[in-house]
């Protein structure tokens, strides 16, 4: 038996991966993981763990046992996944939250993906300029916190982020503020403003029937709009965006691709390609 990877003499060398959450049977990251390894010629297995809510860490530590190599991992978990890490990353670090694990040694070390996808997404796959832009944050939970630095990066003229519950964002702001100046909007000043980029990082619009509680004036001309959420149809927050002025939109399909691929080649060391990925999960599924 090969302890560290977990192996039989004779077993095919196959490393395993997986995706942890709770609920976790409606995550696409399986078939993603496994197009990527069959389009790289990887041999690797990739399925879902359900988690206990109160035994992330007794999950995980089942999966290193036998020879889990690496981790996504999706709601409730990200910010558990970050304190449980032995080292982490950067991008990590300031994402307060982990989407991504890797087994190093007897740890794992700690990754989150999140905002490079988004940034890929945007940037190469839509065409969209972050540089120079106004851009709109909406929301300050774990998906916002984690595309703020790379957003950052990007070289905006101005980042913005807003929140309904308005204490969290300056906190937020604050945070990140060592790395790059981000402002902390309360949302009745948005009314004030108009953004070149607006990206919804809320789960408001998750439920149909709930009114979104931004201002319609949030768009100049030619603005993008981008929602994080995914579906089979143009989102809730889409089809509000596009009824309030943004010229272009995209939902986060392209982000779950993307975010996917920087874990495979955290793990793997090679960055698939997403295009033909992507085409297949927007087919509508049978
Ligand atoms: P995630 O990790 O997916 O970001 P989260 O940490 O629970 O999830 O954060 C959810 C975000 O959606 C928060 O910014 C939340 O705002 P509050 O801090 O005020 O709770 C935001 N949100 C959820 N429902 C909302 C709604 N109906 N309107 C506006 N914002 C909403």
């Amino acid at each position: 038996m090969d302890v560290h990877q977990g192996r039989c003499a004779g077993e095919p060398l196959t490393d395993h991966y997986a995706v942890i959450g709770n609920p976790v049977a409606q995550s696409k990251s399986p078939g993603i993981h496994a197009a990527f390894a069959r389009a790289t010629g990887h041999a690797m297995e990739y399925r879902t763990i359900l988690a206990p809510r109160d035994a992330f860490a007794a999950s995980v530590a089942r999966f290193a046992g036998v020879g889990g190599q690496g981790l996504n991992v999706t709601v409730p978990f990200k910010v558990e996944a970050f304190a449980l890490a032995r080292t982490r990353s950067a991008r990590a670090e300031s994402a307060g939250a982990c989407n991504t694990l890797k087994r190093e040694g007897d740890g794992w070390h700690g990754d989150n993906t999140d905002g490079a996808g988004l940034l890929r997404d945007l940037t190469s796959n839509l065409g969209v300029a972050v540089a120079g832009r106004d851009v709109l944050v909406l929301g300050a939970g774990g998906a916002a916190r984690g595309m703020l630095l790379p957003l950052a990066h990007a070289g905006p003229r101005s980042l913005s982020i807003a929140n309904r519950t308005a204490a969290v964002a300056p906190a937020l702001a604050d945070g990140i503020a060592v790395h790059a100046r981000v402002d902390a909007l309360p949302i009745d000043a948005l009314s004030q403003r108009r953004f070149d980029i607006v990206i919804n990082a809320t789960s408001a619009g998750m439920l149909e029937d709930t009114p979104l509680p931004w201002p319609t004036t949030l768009f100049r001309p030619g603005a993008f709009a981008y929602d994080v959420v995914y579906g089979d149809a143009p989102t809730l927050f889409i089809r509000w965006a596009r009824a309030a002025g943004a010229a272009r939109s995209a939902d986060g399909l392209g982000m779950l691709v993307e975010q996917a691929a920087e874990s495979f080649a955290l793990w793997r060391g090679v960055r698939p390609d997403t295009a033909a990925v992507y085409a297949a999960m927007r087919e509508p599924q049978g």
